[in-house]
């Protein structure tokens, strides 16, 4: 089924993908025109630098003068830059980009004045507030490289990261808000902090109303009383110069241990990939409304809630909030109608969420949605059904798209600014500029088209991607670049259809997609097998009707364990809880008597996924004992979870 906006001959697609394959240097040279620069790139890409290179050597410039000063002086003081929409406190705010300018510089001005100097570390753990984006600009613009901290992680994760950044500082808020509770972040950052070996200089809080926090003498401080402060001394930041090649943030995010990786986003490739995807990709322009519903502690947000909506001169729309209960299924159409706005980029577990709630989608009807040019979905497979489902409600295209923390910007998608190519449901579309995909067989060859593989991305990757991970060159080539040389492993498998669009069918390593949030079940493994009564574990991703996956762990219990299951079970929710967060949506905890395994003793955790999700399964040749896993399915069945038979 296709709902293309224009026909496909006329996209300008297939040649300007060409060209950016046959001459990247040329292309990205141009792209870089839209970006303010110090000083040129000396190089647009240097092949003898880093792990597989680096882009725009030798280019000088500063994120926060392309995101803030440049629109300014432009004219568009005046224009919102941000709006910001809050259901979950009742509030709205509006902030020019005059307006972010001042705060940014007073917040700039607030950091140099506790000692954080360029390429210094900001942690940054805070809910979806404005203040959260002045943060992550006014080190943009000081040079200081943030790492943002999602709120839903708990504060051993909280830890882990601060362990692995050293910040100087962190900038927090007493609080976020979920509609069924109030999280209070300081306690967390109090006790992250009672766990890390590297303690930070000092901590800003923002008060919010909802929950006041304590601030402990010396090292804690009240933001507002720094900005007012840093007003009235005139302690004013202006952009620091800042190469291209030079870390603008470290993103956490989940790796095949419970250790995580910081993806390094560098700032010039990041910044030209950026400002091209948004006309290119998004088919957005300067001074229209963007709004990308995820949050500042995703990629996602990073990318299209902040920066590439900013460099663009867009007004970007902030909202703290979730796609239902806030309150109710129709509130992402009355945000499209209040701020008008033309993109929206959402996980499709957002719309499965407020298809359940209003299946008819009559809330729809409530809205004026004309504004609305382009609908796009990421984070996690589309099911066809939501896409049809939203597609013919909404009247527009709904494009699904490609992407990862790694990659900052899409892989695959479906280029609207250059002209739709045919929206195929299912797929995720064409690569973009830069991209060259391979789907590999298992010896590591291109496979035909709709052929099943891994697949793999020619290095070296477009501007935007990340050149490492922080301070682990090694980890970097390990985890991506050793597998399949001359590639990077995107750890995603799928096929590629004739013309040449991309099916993405998910993960060949550890990773499961809860609620469009990436978690590593490795991780979660980590914590059941510390729990004193635990033998053995393995934790799986199984289908969730909303959430797309869901982790479930499977639990082996130590000889002589006399306390009743059912009990041990619930510790061990709690335990995932406490230490990984209420993000890992961990509920589901079974304790066995044995784990179904090969004869070489590696857990057969694919079949029991199948199991789980009612998907026909074979007798593994190599297995042990078969009966483990009727042992398995009977289990599962009994909770309700599956009722799959062997094929
Ligand atoms: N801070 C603190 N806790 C958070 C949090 C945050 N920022 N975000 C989520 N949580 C908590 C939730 O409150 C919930 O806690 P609970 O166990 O006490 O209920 C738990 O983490 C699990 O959250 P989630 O998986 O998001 O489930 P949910 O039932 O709260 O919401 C959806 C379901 C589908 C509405 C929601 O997941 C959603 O909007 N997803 C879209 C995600 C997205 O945009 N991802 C970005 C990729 S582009
Ligand atoms: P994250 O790093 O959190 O953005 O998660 C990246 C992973 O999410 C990818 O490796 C995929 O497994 C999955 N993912 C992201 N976008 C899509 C999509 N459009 N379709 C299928 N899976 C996706």
């Amino acid at each position: 089924m296709t709902t293309p906006d224009r026909p496909v001959a006329t996209s300008r697609y297939p040649a300007i993908y060409d060209r950016s394959i046959q001459d990247p240097e040329g292309f990205w040279r141009e792209a870089a025109r839209a970006i303010d620069w110090i000083a040129e790139p000396r190089e647009i890409f240097d092949s003898s630098l880093g792990v597989y290179g680096r882009w725009f050597v030798g280019g000088l410039t500063n994120m926060c003068h392309n995101a803030v000063d440049r629109h300014v002086d432009a004219g568009r003081g005046q224009q919102p830059a941000i709006y910001y929409d809050s259901p979950v406190t009742g509030t709205k705010r509006t902030v020019t980009y005059s307006e972010l300018l001042t705060e940014v510089r007073l917040l700039g001005g607030v950091l140099r004045d506790l000692g954080v100097e360029k390429g210094d570390r900001v942690v940054i753990y805070m809910p979806m507030i404005p203040e959260a984006l002045f943060a992550m600009l006014a080190c943009a613009r000081i040079g200081a490289v943030h790492s943002v901290v999602f709120g839903g992680f708990a504060a051993a994760e909280l830890a882990s990261r601060i362990d692995d950044a050293r910040p100087k500082v962190v900038l927090s808020a007493s609080c976020g808000i979920e509609p069924n509770r109030t999280v209070a972040y300081k306690p967390l950052l109090d006790l992250a902090l009672t766990m890390t070996k590297n303690t930070p200089t000092a901590c800003v809080v923002l008060q919010r109303p909802q929950a006041e926090a304590s601030l402990k003498e010396g090292r804690d401080h009240d933001w507002n009383a720094l900005r007012e402060k840093a007003a009235t001394g005139g302690r004013w930041a202006e952009c620091a110069t800042v190469s291209a090649t030079d870390p603008l943030y470290v993103l956490y995010t989940s790796g095949t241990t419970g250790k995580p990786k910081g993806v390094v986003r560098d700032t010039g490739g990041y910044m030209v990939a950026l400002r091209w995807s948004m006309e290119g990709l998004y088919g957005v322009k300067p001074g229209e409304v963007f709004w990308s519903a995820s949050d500042i502690g995703w990629v996602v947000g990073h990318s299209y809630i902040v920066y590439a909506p900013l460099l663009t001169g867009c007004t970007t729309v902030l909202y703290e909030g979730k796609p239902v209960g806030t309150p109710d299924a129709g509130v992402f159409w009355r945000v499209i109608e209040e701020y008008k706005v033309s993109a929206l980029f959402t996980a499709p577990t957002a719309l499965r969420a407020i298809k359940k709630e209003d299946p008819e989608g009559k809330l729809m009807a409530d809205y004026d949605r004309s504004s609305l040019r382009t609908l796009f979905l990421a984070g996690e497979r589309a099911d066809p059904d939501t896409v049809e489902w939203a597609q013919d409600r909404l009247s527009v295209p709904v494009v699904d798209h490609w992407w990862q923390t790694e990659t900052g910007w899409a892989i695959a998608g479906n280029p609207i600014g250059l002209g739709a190519l045919d929206i195929k449901v299912g797929s995720t579309g064409v690569p973009m500029p830069g991209y060259t995909i391979d789907i590999l067989d298992e010896g590591g060859h291109p496979a035909g088209p709709n052929k099943m593989g891994a697949i793999a991305i020619k290095l070296p990757l477009p501007p935007g991607c990340l050149p490492t991970l922080w301070r682990q060159d090694e980890r970097f080539r390990e985890s991506y670049l050793t597998e399949y040389p001359g590639y990077y492993k995107t750890a995603d498998a799928g096929f590629c259809d004739p013309d040449g669009q991309l099916y993405i069918m998910g993960r060949t390593d550890d990773i499961i997609n809860v609620a469009g949030h990436r978690l590593s079940t490795g991780g979660m493994e980590e914590v059941l097998a510390s729990h004193q009564d635990v033998a053995e574990c393995a934790v799986i991703g199984i289908h969730d009707a909303l959430k797309g996956e869901v982790p479930c762990g499977f639990v082996v219990l130590k000889a002589g364990v006399t306390r009743a299951p059912n009990e041990i079970e619930n510790e061990i929710i709690a335990l995932v809880r406490e230490r990984i967060g209420p993000v890992a949506a961990f509920r589901i905890a079974i304790a066995v008597h044995r784990l179904p395994k090969t004869r070489s003793g590696k857990i057969l955790r694919g079949t029991m996924k199948k199991i789980a999700d009612s998907e026909p399964w074979n007798m593994p040749a190599t297995i042990d004992d078969p009966s483990s896993l009727d042992e398995i399915a009977a289990v599962l069945s009994a909770r309700g979870l599956s009722k799959a038979s062997a094929a």
